[in-house]
Parts: C-alpha cells; sequence; structure tokens
C-alpha cells in the first residue's frame, strides 16, 4: 500500500473509530440516567475540557478535589489555570464528604469533584444542600472507580450531579482506552463551549513513556514519604507537572470500542463479580487491626481499600506481598503532600496506611487466602 493510501484508510479508521466512541459515550449516559456523553481521549482529557469551557463562561476560580484522589484529576484542574484546592476526606469511607467540603467552598468555586472512591458511595444526595447554597458551582460525579455501581437507594451512580465523569483506561472496570464526559439536561457550561476545549484530535501522539515517567515520580514522591512514615515532604512536583500537561491536553481519541462494547454489554455481571469479590475479601481477611469501608449490595468495587491501624503494618504488608508476586497498590497518595499544601489530615493518615487488593478476577481463591495469611503475619 503506498504511503498515501495508508495514510487515508488510517484516517477513515479513526473517524470511524471515533463516531463509534461518541455513540458509545451516548449509549452510557442513557443507562447511567444522564442526557448525553462526549467521548474524549481519556478521563481526565474530559476533566479538562469541562474546566476550560468553565472558566470561558464563568471566569477562572478554584475546583475543589478530594485530597486522597488520582494526580491526573489535578492535573486537569491546574492545566486548565484553575486553583487547585483540595478538601478531606472521611476516614470511614474514603470520600468527601458535605463536612469536609464546606470549609473549602465559596463564591470563587467554578466546581467541586465528588469521586466514589474504590466504588465506595460517596452519597451525592447528602451535598444538596451546599449545591442550593452554591447555585453557580458544577458538581461533578466521578465514577471511574464505581462504573455500573448503584447507591443504596437503587440509582446508578453517576448520574446525580450536573455533569458525570468516567475513565475507560485499561486498569479501570470498563476498559476501552477512552474516557466519558456525561452531562444532565440542561448543563450549566454549553456543550459546544466544552467540546472545543476538547484538545486537538489531529495533535501529536502523547509519548507513553510520560505517563510511565509521570506514575513513577508520583510514586517515588510517595515511597519517600511513606519510608518517613509522613515526615519528609519535599514539594518537587509544581515544579515539574508542566512537563506532564501535554497527558492532559493532547490525548488523541483512540478508543478500544470492541473492549468498551462488550465489557458494557456485561456491567451487571462485571459489577456484581467485583462486588461479590469485595464481600470475599472481608470475609477472608476477618476482623484485625484495620478497617474495610463498606461497600452495600449493589455497589461495585475497583480495588478493595484496607486501611491499617499502623503505618508499618501497610508497609510490611505492600513489600510481603510484592516479594511473593502479589499484586498490591497503596492508592492513592494525598495531594495535599504532593503539592505541598495545607495538610488534609485524614487523607494523609489514610495513605500512609492504605493498601488495595485486586477484585477483577485475577486472583483466585486460594491466594486470596495466601495473601490474608501473609498479611496477617505482619501484625
Ligand atoms: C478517580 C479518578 N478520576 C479520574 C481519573 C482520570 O482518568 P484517566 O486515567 O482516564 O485520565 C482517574 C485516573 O485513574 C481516577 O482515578
Amino acid at each position: 500500500m503506498s504511503p498515501a493510501n495508508a495514510i487515508n484508510r488510517k484516517m477513515g479508521n479513526d473517524a470511524k473509530a471515533k463516531r463509534g466512541a461518541q455513540g458509545f459515550a451516548k449509549k452510557v449516559a442513557h443507562i447511567i440516567g444522564m442526557s448525553g456523553g462526549l467521548a474524549c481521549g481519556r478521563g481526565s482529557t474530559g476533566l479538562f475540557a469541562l474546566f476550560s469551557g468553565i472558566r470561558k463562561v464563568l471566569g477562572q476560580g478554584e475546583v475543589i478535589v478530594p485530597s486522597l484522589c488520582c494526580e491526573a484529576v489535578a492535573l486537569a484542574v491546574r492545566a486548565s489555570g484553575h486553583e487547585l484546592t483540595l478538601a478531606d476526606i472521611s476516614p470511614d469511607t474514603l470520600c468527601m464528604t458535605p463536612e469536609t467540603l464546606a470549609p473549602h467552598i465559596g463564591k470563587n468555586t467554578r466546581a467541586v469533584i465528588i469521586v466514589h472512591s474504590f466504588g465506595i458511595d460517596a452519597k451525592t444526595w447528602q451535598f444538596d444542600i451546599l449545591r442550593k447554597e452554591f447555585p453557580n458551582t458544577i458538581f461533578v460525579e466521578d465514577i471511574a472507580h464505581a462504573f455500573g455501581g448503584h447507591s443504596s437507594s437503587g440509582k446508578m451512580l453517576g448520574g446525580q450531579l450536573d455533569f458525570g465523569l468516567t475513565s475507560l483506561a485499561s486498569n479501570k472496570i470498563l476498559p476501552g482506552g477512552l474516557g466519558l464526559l456525561l452531562h444532565g439536561a440542561n448543563p450549566k457550561v454549553p456543550l459546544d463551549i466544552i467540546s472545543k476545549r476538547l484538545p486537538n484530535s489531529n495533535g501529536s501522539d502523547v509519548p507513553p513513556e510520560l505517563c510511565v515517567s509521570l506514575r513513577n515520580i508520583v510514586h517515588s514522591v510517595a515511597d519517600l514519604w511513606r519510608g518517613s512514615e509522613g515526615e519528609k515532604n519535599n514539594a518537587i512536583f509544581p515544579m515539574i507537572e508542566k512537563s506532564y500537561y501535554d497527558i492532559i491536553t493532547q490525548t488523541r481519541l483512540m478508543p478500544c470500542m470492541e473492549s468498551a462494547e462488550n465489557a458494557l454489554k456485561n456491567i451487571e455481571h462485571i459489577t456484581t463479580q467485583r462486588h461479590l469479590e469485595y464481600l470475599e475479601w472481608v470475609n477472608i481477611m476477618n476482623d484485625g487491626p484495620f478497617h474495610i469501608p463498606n461497600i452495600s449490595e449493589g455497589g461495585t468495587c475497583w480495588r478493595v481499600p484496607v486501611v491499617f491501624e499502623s503505618p508499618k503494618v501497610a508497609l510490611a504488608a505492600t513489600r510481603t506481598l510484592r516479594k511473593h508476586g502479589f499484586p498490591v497498590s497503596n492508592h492513592y497518595f494525598p495531594l495535599s503532600v504532593l503539592y505541598g499544601q495545607d495538610s488534609c489530615p485524614n487523607a494523609e493518615m489514610v495513605a500512609l496506611r492504605i493498601i488495595n487488593l485486586w477484585t477483577d478476577g485475577s486472583i483466585t481463591l486460594n491466594d486470596k487466602l495466601k495473601i490474608a495469611k501473609l498479611i496477617k503475619k505482619q501484625y
């Protein structure tokens, strides 16, 4: 095939994939109870476009993010030119609450991101009073960890606020290589303004090593901090983060629609399986010097968060499990530490003590029992 034909063919395939992705976004929006959706390169690109649109319509201000959250969310805020404000989380639910949000919200608050961390219901209805008090603030429900889950009242998570956001990254619940920004019937920011803010899809591809090196930097800052039990806090991140804005602002839309469509077809099964795995872990871990937040029936679970009483146990459990070849993560590193901002004590307390266990069907019951035994040896 001539180079010109190859380029034309690729452009045709790209255009087809893009149309497929936009149709998929609408389908997901309707399932979740929203009016429509916009497919984006990744979840944080959707947030970036939303925040940039908000800036165009309402002006620059601040965006409130829970301190125990993925750094990509913070990058989307900062790349769009808003100020990043962090709210603490509840040590019980690991999510932001009206009480932790209230001291930070004000007339300058352009948006608030409520994250159902790990699949735990952040109970969006509890924010109704603050939403009424601040009608110009846009509330976003982030279901990157909770896709397919339901609240205790049976409603699907993701459809209760002004916007919904999910990530279809390969390690998430619905893998598809893109992000979806979902919106209600009368979005406070016109959708054409948001979609114009979407990074130019003809832009250069982001070198994959940039994403990997960002993760590594965050992990190395986190490891130093955890190794010193929270003493060391060198806020180098704000100095280097601009080099990583490309990850948020230039991601091309390169979805894998087959995988996304297949996962969506099976979403009820996936959700139920993940919740069953969560219950299995709770059962196997039994009682001990740790807290596993509640995820009710109907909910889903991205990874099981286990918060130990002591940072030493979390560190020892992480090292031992990795040494034995088992997957374990310590999400998340608190953004307050990453950015050298005012302390969010609950997020920092949890981040020093947390490990996350897999619920994606990759760990057999036998291995779960071995993992629990290895963890128990640490306390
Ligand atoms: C809660 C949450 N929201 C949003 C994102 C951003 O998603 P993406 O990686 O698709 O940009 C992440 C990333 O892991 C996340 O954990």
